[in-house]
């Protein structure tokens, strides 16, 4: 299950009703999923999207979402640092965020037009999405890995706006979930 941070607040959210409440209040749906069908770590994208072809037909009907593909990020993908160096800079989008994690962690840090910054770690069978226009940026936790599909209004994909603000400068991103809590033994 996600858990959200407010780091200014030094506040933590846990839980699925504080969670699930706290974002519907910033208007970020999230959702959990049960992930009923195991995939092998050598799956292709087009396996990812063939196993979870139902979910993603719902999503695209619900939201207006035209396509979908598959993140998939490992310690070693090839020009990493560069992959993230463009995630983690604060930007929106002309349309919602939409991602369903499979595998791995990663951090939302998001930017409300009012109120602290908040962070958000994502986690296997988390759906969030993120409403177009929103300010944000993303990144790994410190294992280095994620899988998720992604879903798209726009045919052309993944398309960032940079804001410049530079409030992504002062956030670490610190994971607080499972693979942090092994870390730590
Ligand atoms: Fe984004």
């Amino acid at each position: 299950m996600a858990i959200v941070r407010v780091p200014v607040q030094d506040q933590k959210l846990e839980g699925r009703d504080a969670v699930v409440a706290f974002l519907a209040a910033q208007g970020i749906e999230h959702e959990r999923w049960t992930l009923s069908r195991p995939l092998a770590q050598t799956a292709s994208a087009d396996e990812v999207l063939a196993a979870y072809d139902p979910e993603i037909a719902r999503l695209k009907q619900r939201g207006g979402y035209v396509t979908a593909d598959v993140i998939d990020v490992r310690p070693d993908t090839a020009n990493l640092e560069a992959m993230l160096a463009k995630f983690r800079s604060e930007h929106w989008h002309d349309e919602d965020e939409v991602r369903f994690i499979l595998e791995g962690r990663g951090i939302f840090f998001i930017h409300p037009p009012e109120g602290d910054v908040f962070a958000i770690e994502v986690g296997a069978g988390d759906l969030i999405r993120v409403p177009r226009g929103t300010w944000h940026w993303f990144d790994l936790c410190a294992e280095r890995r994620i899988r998720a599909i992604r879903l798209f209004q726009d045919p052309a994909g993944w398309t960032p706006r940079y804001t410049g603000s530079g409030a992504d400068a002062g956030f670490e991103p610190v994971c607080l979930g499972p693979a942090h809590v092994a870390a730590q033994r």
